[in-house]
């Protein structure tokens, strides 16, 4: 099949004057449009919320903190630090391209953002709060009640508005113009000779069969592990947990490839610290196949050209507590 794939790629090279040009419809994976914000009012309060630490029973941890926009949306850490320095027990996914997501988690067990965002303000081992002191703390705040006015008609802050502000602001987290999507969309400069051999490899040997569409992933819950088990001290046992059906057990959502240089360690467990490592285990694991070391810097030099563009946005300026806000509570 590989034998297959190289012929193909040195054929092609001799057919260089004329192109048969591929149109991005036929390709496994499709560019990444931008986001049009349906109410720019609703992201900027959800990006304000997003990085409010007041969010967090200590005052100290945001949506930012484990979802660093700065560092590819995650932490870069093998599991999360949460509320009174715990241990996290699973890998931080990017918050960038989530929409795009069948559903949340590395489980799936949030059906969309909106539901997704609730859960970290109250688990005792992320954020430490309850919606209801977290709302407290947002109603003490004048700009915050005439912001939430503004958009929701009234001041009557719940968490349910919460929640849509901030999958608001996430809805914008996406990260078009990668160099991939530029050569998908005709620029073939975009690209040098080892990155279009990694693309043609991913595709086939079958990583395609699961990480496809915009996301190169994101679409679909498989068992990791289909050819030999994975091997790992965590404890999760992904769609398991939700359906409690067995044949549920150890299906993980395929977790989308964008970016996937700037968000290492990989996998659930974060066990692989390096993308040529996560590669390896993924060849052996997902599709029986063991590659050269040339082969599997094709692949490692083809993922990182789907680093797209970062949001760009303006810090948000957090408007101050007042003398009814509950005081944080960052330690115990
Ligand atoms: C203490 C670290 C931490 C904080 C704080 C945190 N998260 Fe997360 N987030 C995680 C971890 C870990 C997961 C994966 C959990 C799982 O799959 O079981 C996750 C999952 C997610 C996902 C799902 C992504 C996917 O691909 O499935 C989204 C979206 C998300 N968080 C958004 C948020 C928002 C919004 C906030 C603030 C309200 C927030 N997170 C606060 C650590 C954190
Ligand atoms: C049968 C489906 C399937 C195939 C085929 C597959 N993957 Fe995956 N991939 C997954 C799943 C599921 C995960 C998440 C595993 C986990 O951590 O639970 C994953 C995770 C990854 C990760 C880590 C991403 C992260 O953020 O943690 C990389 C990198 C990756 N795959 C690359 C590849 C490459 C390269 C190939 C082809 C050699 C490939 N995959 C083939 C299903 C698949």
């Amino acid at each position: 099949m590989i034998m297959r794939a190289l012929i193909i790629s040195l054929l092609s090279i001799g057919t260089i004057a004329a192109p048969a040009a591929v149109s991005a419809a036929d390709e496994p994976i499709q560019p990444i449009e931008a986001a049009k914000p349906k109410n720019e009012n609703m992201v900027e309060l959800g990006k304000m919320l997003f990085f409010d630490p007041r969010l967090s029973k200590s005052g100290f941890i945001s949506c930012n903190s484990c979802h660093n926009l700065s560092m590819g949306g995650t932490d870069n850490l093998q599991t999360s630090v949460g509320h009174n320095w715990q241990q996290g027990p699973i890998n931080s996914p990017t918050v960038l391209n989530s929409s795009m997501n069948l559903a949340q988690f590395w489980d799936g067990r949030a059906k969309n953002l909106k539901e997704q965002a609730g859960g970290p303000i109250a688990n005792p081992g992320e954020m430490a709060f309850t919606h209801e002191l977290a709302v407290d703390v947002l109603r003490s705040i004048p700009q915050y009640r005439a912001r939430f006015k503004q958009l929701f008609g009234s001041d009557q802050i719940n968490i349910d508005m919460v929640t849509d502000a901030i999958a608001a602001f996430e809805e914008t987290l996406v990260t078009p113009d990668s160099r991939f999507d530029k050569w998908l969309k005709g620029d073939k400069q975009a690209l040098n000779q080892t990155e279009v051999e990694g693309y043609k490899l991913f595709k086939e040997v079958g990583c395609t069969s699961c990480h496809n569409g915009a996301a190169v992933g994101g679409a679909s819950f498989q068992k990791f592990g289909v050819h030999e088990p994975y091997k790992t001290a965590s404890k999760a046992e992904g769609r398991f947990g939700v359906t409690g059906k067995d044949a549920d057990r150890f299906m993980f959502k395929v977790p989308t490839l964008r970016n996937v240089e700037l968000t290492y360690p990989y996998f659930h467990d974060g066990a692989a610290a390096t993308l040529e490592e996560a590669v390896n285990t993924m060849g052996r694991l997902q599709l029986g196949h063991k590659f050269t070391k040339e082969e599997n810097a094709k692949i490692v030099a083809f993922l990182k050209t789907l680093t797209g563009k970062q949001p760009q946005f303006t810090l948000p300026v957090l408007p101050p507590s007042t003398n009814e806000t509950p005081r944080p509570k960052p330690f115990g």
